[in-house]
C-alpha cells in the first residue's frame, strides 16, 4: 500500500473579484510516495506545493482528480496524520504546553499517555525549556517549533510538513533535520515542501519537482542530478597553487597523461553532477532523466482559459 497517492490531481482557484476567472493552482499532478519515505516537494513560489498539501489533507477539494492517503481517501485521519501547515497560527493566550496537550486530545491520545507525548514532542522541537511560555511571548522561530510539536505529538505514520524550515536558526533547522530522520528510523512517512535545495538533498529519499502546478520530475535525487556526468573535473598543481580544469570524460585519459607528462600532481578527479539548483532554476525544463516527466504522467493540458471556450 502506498503512503501518498496523487491521481491526476487539478485544482483551479476563482480569481478576481468583479470578473472571477479560474487559476490553474495544480495541473493533473500524479504522485506516488511509499511508506516509510522521505518525500521532498520542491518548487518555486507559487508551483502548487501548498496546495497539493492542503487537497491531500481536505483542507480544500480538487477540480478533478485524486488523492489517496495510507489506500483511504484523503482526508484528516486525525490519528494517522500530521500536519504542519505553511504559516502557523494558534491561539495566543496558550502556553506552548497546553496547545500541544490540546492537538494530542484531538487526536485521540489517551489521557495516561498524553503528558509523556506532549514532552517528548516539545523536547524533539527543542522547546522543552519554553513550555510554560505563553504563545505570544514566542519568536516566530519558536511558533514554529510548537508547530512542528502539534504535528508530531500523537507520532502519525503520515506526516505532511510546509516549509518545516523556515523561520528556523541553523540549529532549529538541523533539529528539524534530524527529527525528520528520526521519524523515518521509527517507520513514519515525512513528505514535506521546501526551496531550500540543501534541505532536500540531505533529507529526501526521492522528490517531485514542480513548475507552475506541474511535475517537472519525480525520482530519486541522485538519477535526477547525475544528467550531467559527462564532465568531471581536475584539479591539479604544476609548480604553483593548486588550478582547476572541467573536461569532458571522453578527454580524461589524455588530459592525464598530459599532466602527468609535465610534471603536475593530481588532487582530485570528480565527475561533475548537475545541480539541483540547475535544474531547479531551468526555466520550464524538464530533468533530463530521473523517472518520471511531467508529459508521461500527465496529458499536455490546455491551459483553463482555452478549454471553457
Ligand atoms: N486561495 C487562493 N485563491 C486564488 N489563488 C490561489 C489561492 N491559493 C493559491 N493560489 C494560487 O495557486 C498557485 C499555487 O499556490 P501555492 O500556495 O500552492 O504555491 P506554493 O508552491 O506553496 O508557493 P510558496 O513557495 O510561495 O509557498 C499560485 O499561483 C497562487 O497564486
Ligand atoms: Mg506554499
Amino acid at each position: 500500500m502506498l503512503a501518498v497517492e496523487c491521481i491526476e490531481l487539478t485544482k483551479d482557484y476563482r480569481a478576481g473579484f468583479w470578473r472571477p476567472r479560474p487559476v490553474r493552482a495544480l495541473d493533473h499532478l500524479s504522485l506516488a510516495v511509499e511508506q516509510g519515505e522521505i518525500f521532498g516537494l520542491l518548487g518555486h513560489n507559487g508551483a502548487g506545493k501548498t496546495t497539493t498539501l492542503k487537497l491531500l489533507l481536505r483542507l480544500i477539494f480538487p477540480t478533478s482528480g485524486e488523492a489517496r492517503i495510507l489506500g483511504q481517501p484523503a482526508g484528516m485521519m486525525a490519528r494517522q496524520i500530521g500536519y504542519l501547515p505553511e504559516n502557523p497560527y494558534f491561539y495566543d493566550y496558550l502556553r506552548c504546553r497546553e496547545l500541544v496537550e490540546y492537538y494530542a486530545e484531538l487526536a485521540n491520545v489517551p489521557a495516561r499517555e498524553r503528558r509523556r507525548q506532549v514532552a517528548w514532542a516539545l523536547d524533539r522541537v527543542g522547546m522543552a525549556g519554553a513550555a510554560e511560555t505563553s504563545l505570544r511571548k514566542c519568536s516566530k522561530g519558536m511558533v514554529q517549533r510548537v508547530g512542528l510539536a502539534q504535528a508530531i505529538v500523537h507520532q502519525p505514520a503520515v506526516l505532511f510538513l510546509d516549509e518545516p524550515m523556515s523561520g528556523l536558526d541553523p540549529l532549529g533547522r538541523r533539529q528539524v533535520r534530524d527529527l525528520i530522520l528520526e521519524l523515518k528510523s521509527r517507520g513514519a512517512t515525512v513528505v514535506f515542501s521546501t526551496h531550500i535545495l540543501s534541505d532536500a538533498e540531505q533529507l529526501c529519499d526521492r522528490v517531485a519537482i514542480l513548475q507552475k502546478g506541474r511535475l517537472a520530475g519525480q525520482g530519486r535525487l541522485e538519477t535526477l542530478l547525475a544528467a550531467e556526468e559527462d564532465k568531471v573535473e581536475l584539479v591539479f598543481a604544476q609548480a604553483g597553487p593548486p588550478q582547476r580544469r572541467v573536461v569532458a570524460r571522453a578527454e580524461l585519459w589524455g588530459q592525464l597523461d598530459q599532466l602527468r607528462a609535465q610534471g603536475a600532481v593530481i588532487h582530485a578527479v570528480t565527475p561533475l553532477r548537475r545541480s539541483l539548483e540547475e535544474i531547479f532554476l531551468s526555466p520550464g525544463a524538464p530533468p533530463a532523466s530521473g523517472g518520471q516527466s511531467a508529459a508521461a504522467a500527465a496529458p499536455a493540458a490546455a491551459p483553463v482559459e482555452a478549454r471553457r471556450r
